[in-house]
């Protein structure tokens, strides 16, 4: 993915907009622009990628914050959940996000296996991911269970947002359903966040949470919160970029809102190439090389 592009081009691909959403396309965003962004009160879109050309469009359209998520096992690579997903996969989709943006700040995930085992595996998988890849921040699961992998990383200058709520990485242990419902959990979820900002990360990702809950979650922190499944008042939203666009196939979560229908979309195209193939439609004279 090249970034030569001209000065006219990039103005016309940079609409304008307010701060954070749209705005300067010069250099990237930082953690400082999201923390000013919360005392403002504004809010701001997160979208996944997990390749150049993709990246690169949500780039483009003024998305401020690109998460290469491990969300990439079942969305890209096939496999049943985030489980799987090794460094090797990460790193290498997490370069090609770098690649196809200038402007946005991308998050690389750090997959299950690569910081559980302590602090400094953590730190050594957020080293190589900015080293190999270059992203601006990372992201792992657990409030305190993953404070001294966030502490260390964070010592280090690499900037962590922290994951809470349901935390697809133990879905062995924890299924796919709402957290923080009884009271223990709420608390439980609360005292996670703060340890998350006490050890200095820069954001907190509450997934499928109880919006009063969010909302109080939201309230206590001086760091951002992005929310998926976790109602309206986080300081931002996430969404996993094929379910938005319709291109995950079957039953959508009831907290994704679908903005396109690429599956469809796709699958026409793809029927109507074969038609042309096979009717003798395509290629035409306009498509032949003498
Ligand atoms: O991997 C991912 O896409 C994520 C988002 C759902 C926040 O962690």
């Amino acid at each position: 993915m090249t970034h030569a592009v001209s000065p006219a081009r990039e103005a016309a691909a940079t609409p304008a907009g307010p701060s954070l959403y749209g705005g300067k396309s010069n250099r990237r965003v930082t953690i400082r622009d999201l923390a000013l962004a919360k005392e403002r009160g504004e809010k701001w879109p997160m979208l996944t990628a997990y390749d150049a050309m993709t990246a690169s469009v949500f780039d483009q359209s003024g998305i401020p914050v690109i998460l290469v998520g491990d969300s990439m096992g079942n969305c890209h690579l096939g496999y049943e959940t985030t489980v799987p997903v090794t460094m090797d996969e990460m790193t290498m989709l997490s370069a090609a996000v770098v690649r196809g943006t200038r402007r946005a700040l991308v998050v690389g995930d750090l997959p299950f296996g690569s910081y559980q085992e302590g602090a400094v595996q953590g730190l050594r998988s957020a080293t190589r991911l900015v080293k190999e890849a270059g992203v601006g921040a990372v992201k792992l699961e657990g409030g305190e269970r993953s404070l001294r992998q966030t502490e260390l990383i964070v010592q280090a200058g690499i900037p962590v947002m922290s994951h809470l709520g349901l935390t697809p990485q133990s879905v062995n242990a924890m299924g796919y359903r709402v957290q923080g419902r009884s009271d223990e959990d709420a608390h439980r979820l609360l005292r996670d966040a703060k340890a998350a900002q006490d050890a200095g990360a820069f954001a907190v990702v509450l997934e499928l949470v109880p919006a009063e809950l969010a909302a109080e979650v939201t309230r206590s922190l001086h760091i951002p919160t992005v929310g998926i499944g976790a109602g309206a008042d986080c300081d931002a939203q996430v969404l996993v970029w094929t379910d938005m666009m319709g291109l995950t196939e079957g039953k959508l979560p009831k907290f994704v809102k679908q903005y396109a229908d690429l599956r469809k979309t796709m699958g026409d195209a793809a029927r109507a190439f074969a038609e042309d193939v096979a009717g003798g439609s395509f290629p035409q004279e306009e498509h032949a090389f003498h």
